[in-house]
């Protein structure tokens, strides 16, 4: 333990109060003020969380205003250039990236998982074709936990390491479910042998009356934005996953409460969001509108795509995303793709404009993801579907880490109350 403190004198008492300092192997030390309610009486304040670090781990680091992200201390531009998403899953959840054995033990076991119940499938029939993937994805995700009662026993590891492949390895299959059903088209089963981001590609676009060959540039692109947005630190669906955990609840319902977070327009939810956007400006000329109305503060509108809580300095991983939108793009003879061409001269008049710059609203992963994610021929609405597929891995990974923490305890704010105060009820003759 530290022998850092900060100390707390109150206005009108003698008394003061000592709170220790714990620092991190990375970034800010913490005020550990667990014992400020008994001092003092009193609650601490922090709607949003914006000061508040509210666990303990060693999964991911974030230093947003020099732009750094590390999955378990490797750069995340690293990790994008030489390694696969598969890889980077074991490394979220294990703690290191594999050696050649264990890699290929681990793609072996996420094989054999790909598959999901029959009856499972029977679940998007009860669904409209034209519900949105990620209501169909919590309902489907959640039904998960009615089919694993023998293994979901959360304090024994490999229950829940079991869990944890079963949800990296089904997510593709039911995510490209979504959509297939939203089309009407047959589902197309999940190939053992081959790659994670093929196989998806392969669900998502492959015909049953005919073999799909995949472009493997296009497969590592997706690869790649798997693995960028794969876990970041305690966004809000993360949050979320790790509340519902400190209950005890099962993991599948856990992620499925994530899922229901990410779809929030102001999380997840931007990538679609993003795109919409794009398509409502339309055209170069019309940007100084939509910057204008960003600004106004009397205007709902918000610049999708740009801003982060963390970030006051540009998202890394929009700047790879802005690469393998490149990419892709020379890839598909689409390098006048009007809504690339649209989100390019948005960033460069947003970033010398003086609101932005003064609040430090950069890119985030959202704002080239939609471009890179349709030129792949994904359609808008399961943009946030793909992201969740990414984020499942960090989502269970997170919520093993809090599983696994000896100081793990149901998480249970309080408040700071506004509410009327005490008084009787009076008989309704009376009111
Ligand atoms: C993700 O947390 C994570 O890590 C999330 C994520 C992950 O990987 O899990 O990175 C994924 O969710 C990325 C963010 C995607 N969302 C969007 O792109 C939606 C648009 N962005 C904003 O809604 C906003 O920037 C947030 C929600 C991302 C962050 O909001 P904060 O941290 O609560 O900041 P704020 O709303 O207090 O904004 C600070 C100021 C405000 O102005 P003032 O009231 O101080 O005058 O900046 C302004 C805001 O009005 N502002 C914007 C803006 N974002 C913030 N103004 C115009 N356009 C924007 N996009």
């Amino acid at each position: 333990m530290t022998d850092k403190k900060v100390t707390l004198k109150q206005d009108d008492q003698d008394r003061v109060v000592e709170l220790p300092v714990t620092p991190g192997t990375m970034g800010p030390s913490v005020i550990d003020i667990r014992s400020l309610y008994a001092q003092t009486g009193h609650f601490t304040y922090d709607p949003g969380f914006t000061s508040t670090a509210s666990c303990t781990s060693k999964i991911t680091f974030i230093d947003g205003d020099a732009g750094v992200l590390l999955y378990r201390g490797y750069p995340i531009e690293q990790l994008a250039e030489k390694c696969d998403f598969l890889e980077v899953c074991y490394l979220l959840l294990n703690g290191d990236l594999p050696n050649g054995s264990e890699m290929k033990g681990f793609v072996t076991t996420i094989s054999q998982h790909v598959m999901v119940h029959e009856q499972l499938i029977k679940f998007y029939s009860g669904f409209r074709r034209d519900a949105h993937p990620m209501a169909v994805l919590v309902g489907v995700v959640g039904a998960l936990s009615a089919f694993y009662h023998e293994v979901m026993d959360i304090t024994c590891k490999e229950d829940r390491y079991i869990s944890a492949i079963r949800l990296i390895a089904k997510m593709p299959t039911m995510v490209a479910m979504c959509y297939k059903y939203s089309i009407g088209m047959p589902f197309i089963y999940p190939k053992r042998k081959l790659g994670y981001a093929e196989n998806f590609m392969r669900m998502m676009h492959g015909d049953a009356g005919e073999d799909y060959l995949a472009n493997p540039v296009l497969v590592r692109a997706l690869d790649r934005i798997l693995i960028l947005h794969a876990d970041h630190e305690q966004n809000a669906s993360t949050s979320t996953v790790r509340l519902a955990g400190s209950s005890g609840a099962n993991p599948y319902a856990c992620v499925a409460a994530g899922i229901a977070c990410l779809w929030g327009a102001a999380h997840g939810g931007a990538n679609e969001a993003v795109l919409n956007m794009l398509e409502e400006i339309g055209d170069v000329s019309k940007i100084g509108e939509y910057v204008a109305r960003a600004k106004d503060k009397n205007d709902p509108f918000r610049l999708m795509g740009f801003g982060h809580r963390v970030y006051k300095n540009y998202d890394p991983r929009a700047k790879l995303m802005r690469q393998t939108c490149h990419e892709v793009l020379d890839e598909l003879n689409l390098n006048d793709d009007r809504l690339f061409k649209l989100a390019m001269e948005l960033e460069r008049i947003a970033l010398e404009d003086p609101y932005f710059v003064e609040k430090k609203l950069y890119p985030n992963v959202d704002f080239y993801s939609g471009i890179v994610l349709r030129a792949l021929g994904i359609p808008t609405e399961m943009f946030t579907a793909i992201f969740a597929l990414a984020r499942s891995v960090g989502w269970i990974a997170q919520w093993d880490e809090m599983i696994s923490d000896p100081e793990l305890k149901i998480g249970r704010p309080r408040q700071l109350y506004k509410g009327v105060t005490t008084r009787d009820v009076k008989s309704i003759s009376n009111r």
